[in-house]
């Protein structure tokens, strides 16, 4: 479901846990998803985005760390898009084995830039692996939207839900939940201040809208 302007919305919901899991593809020159959903997700989609896209290929899949929700049907979408480049950190891409996957690979840090005509993709590091080791989050600049993964998640059955928000707060009120280590927490809230988004499109219940 489109959920802001180019930005298609996909979610595998957990009833049982009152929670959803979604996958965003951004349409515009090159075409973008952000996660790949859990294997079983990614089956699903993969028809919905062809319809979506037509012939156009699928160019980037962002991920933002290794876990099956983030990048379990990786090697699904690499068999029905073989050219699509996905875009991670250097751990993540190492793991990226384990899930089946061996096609293009492109590693990124902190403060790199994807550039094309119609997409300014900046990268932010996000101590989201294992050990606090960094992923990536990814921040469109010409949109305004940050692809926030886990961060800013909340539950309840929001499928195609944005709330309204105010940026500094909402970035305030991350909790060490979030990212257990109160130094590595207030660095990430440091980094996201720098930004402007308009719209957050999160890894996990309620899209953020903001003022
Ligand atoms: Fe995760
Ligand atoms: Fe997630």
């Amino acid at each position: 479901m489109k959920i802001a302007e180019n930005l298609h919305q996909f979610t595998q919901t957990l009833d049982f846990m009152n929670f959803t899991l979604h996958q965003y593809l951004l349409d515009c020159e090159q075409p973008m998803l952000m996660s790949t959903g859990t294997v079983q997700q990614a089956a699903a989609i993969i028809p919905q985005i062809k319809a979506i896209l037509g012939s156009r290929p699928l160019s980037w899949i962002l991920v933002s760390h290794t876990e099956s929700d983030e990048c379990g049907g990786v090697h699904l979408l690499h068999a029905a898009w073989p050219e699509a480049v996905v875009v991670c950190s250097e751990l993540t891409a190492r793991e990226l084995h384990g899930f089946g996957y061996t096609g293009p690979i492109r590693t990124v840090k902190g403060g790199d830039c994807i550039e094309a005509a119609d997409f300014t993709l900046e990268v932010v590091d996000y101590p989201s692996e294992v050990h606090l080791q960094n992923g990536c989050l990814f921040y469109e600049q010409q949109r305004g939207i940050l692809f926030s993964a886990d961060l800013m998640l909340s539950f309840g059955l929001a499928e195609g839900l944005t709330q309204p928000a105010q940026w500094q707060s909402a970035v305030e009120s991350l909790p060490l939940q979030s990212i257990p280590d109160a130094h590595h927490l207030e660095l990430m809230k440091q980094r996201l201040l720098a930004l402007h988004p308009q719209f957050v499109a999160v890894g996990h219940g309620y899209c953020l809208r903001l003022a």
